[in-house]
């Protein structure tokens, strides 16, 4: 999939990797980019329609998904990150709320369209979906859910003709990690790299050093050839999906 003449929606557009991620698909062609935002946001490329979407907000979602015709490209990269001990419930439930739950109702949202274009979905996770840092538990709990959210469309939706990317994204020099004194790659190399990773139709990408680091040993682990073991089920006997 190039990027080049593609509709692209990335949730969580302001700042960060979202931003990133749509001054690249800009200087990438694409035609249309739908900036998802919590707040208004203007900008000065023509090419760039801002929507009002939070993640968890259903009627949002809904607004958004029928003003759109088509898409193409849909990136979840909206998230959230906080301090907590799995003391409290709530903080779980917070993040589950946005990292999962905003991921799979925007993607059951913008299906019939990315359906139609035989689109791609790109799913902004985190190697902490797969080794948790352990200051930040409730976020790595929502972030393994979604990665594993990401391989269950991946299986289901692949008859469907939509590919299914995750990004394993490492440390990122934003406001997430701010407060984190540790090598931390630019959010516009990532950017660059989960961009690179569609363009190369990478499953799973690792758009920075720290996560390219394991991506070989993921690639050709066990736990990757049982990934696609289990997705052949779906594809010899397709469900309605
Ligand atoms: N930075 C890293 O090291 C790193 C590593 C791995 C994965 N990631 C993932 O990359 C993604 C982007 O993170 P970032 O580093 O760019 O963080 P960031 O700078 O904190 O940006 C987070 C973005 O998500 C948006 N957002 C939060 N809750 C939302 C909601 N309910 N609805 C819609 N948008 C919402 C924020 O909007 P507001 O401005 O309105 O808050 C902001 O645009 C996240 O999914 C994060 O988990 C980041």
């Amino acid at each position: 999939m190039k990027i080049e003449g593609k509709t692209v929606l990335v949730t969580g557009a302001n700042r960060g990797i979202g931003q990133a991620l749509v001054t690249e698909a800009l200087s990438r062609g694409a035609a249309r980019v739908y900036a998802g935002t919590r707040q208004p946001l203007a900008h000065p490329d023509a090419r760039v329609t801002p929507l009002n979407l939070d993640v968890t907000d259903a009627a949002q979602i809904r607004a958004a998904a029928e003003s759109i015709e088509s898409l193409d490209i849909l990136v979840n990269n909206a998230g959230i990150a906080l301090y907590d001990d799995l003391s409290e419930r709530a903080a779980l439930e917070q993040h589950l709320a946005v990292n999962l739950f905003g991921t799979y109702g925007v993607t059951q949202a913008f299906l019939p369209l990315l359906t139609g274009s035989q689109g791609v979905i790109v799913n902004n996770v985190s190697t902490m979906a797969l080794a948790p840092f352990p200051f930040t538990p409730a976020y790595a709990i929502s972030k393994a859910a979604a990665f594993n959210l990401t391989q269950s469309l991946r299986a289901l939706l692949a008859g469907r003709g939509v590919r299914v990317h995750a990004a394993l994204t490492g440390p990122t020099d934003t406001d997430m990690t701010r407060g984190f004194d540790i090598p931390k790659a630019s959010p516009e190399s990532v950017a660059r790299a989960i961009f690179d990773g569609v363009e190369n139709d990478e499953e799973d990408i690792f758009p920075d050093p720290m996560s390219a680091s394991i991506a070989d040993s993921w690639r050709n682990g066990a736990v990757k050839a049982m990934e696609r073991e289990n997705a052949a089920f779906v594809t010899a006997a397709p469900t309605a999906a």
